[in-house]
């Protein structure tokens, strides 16, 4: 499996995750993003196949501290440089069959090599409610009052 930067040789159209405003977002916005250097979309896919499979966006931010989860507000300074989840989706003929799991974990050993090189404390998301346990499953935590943004600290 491989995790691309996205193109226009590959079917954005072709692309449905059951969510109409992400399968936009898809098409109309993220080659947009790219370009501008808002985000950085990266797709799955087999090798030389045209077909997304699934896919994510990263960019980065800053986070106040007084919104992560309690434990781990010391000692950190108000504000956290953090990476973000801009966006994540997968195929729906593809849902349920680990190609989620394959893209997040692609997404945190990006964001980690490049939090070794320049900073940037963990990765947020605000999370979809239907999505929320997904990224619980993998170490996303998020303070009681703000339960759809999750954190995971590298
Ligand atoms: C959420 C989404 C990315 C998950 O991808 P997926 O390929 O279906 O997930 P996987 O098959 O890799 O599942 C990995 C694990 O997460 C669990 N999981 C998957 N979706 C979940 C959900 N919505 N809530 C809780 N757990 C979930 C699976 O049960 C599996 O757990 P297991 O290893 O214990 O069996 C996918 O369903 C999707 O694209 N949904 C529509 C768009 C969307 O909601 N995007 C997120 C926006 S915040």
């Amino acid at each position: 499996m491989n995790f691309l930067p996205l193109t226009a040789d590959f079917d954005r159209k072709g692309f449905d995750c059951g969510d109409p405003i992400l399968n936009n977002w898809l098409v109309t916005t993220a080659g947009q993003h790219m370009r501008k250097k808002i985000s950085v979309t990266y797709v799955q896919a087999d090798e030389g196949s045209a077909e997304i499979k699934g896919f994510y966006a990263l960019t980065i931010g800053q986070i106040d501290k007084l919104r992560l989860p309690e434990r781990f507000q010391k000692p950190l300074p108000s504000q956290i440089p953090v990476f973000i989840f801009a966006r994540m989706a997968v195929a729906l003929n593809y849902q349920g069959k680990g190609f989620g799991q394959a893209l997040i974990l692609n997404a945190m050993e990006r964001a980690r090599f490049h939090s070794a090189q320049i900073g940037g404390a963990g990765i947020l998301v605000d999370a979809k409610p239907d999505a929320a346990g997904f990224y619980r499953k993998f170490d996303f935590n998020a303070h009681p009052e703000f339960p759809l943004r999750l954190f995971h600290l590298f």
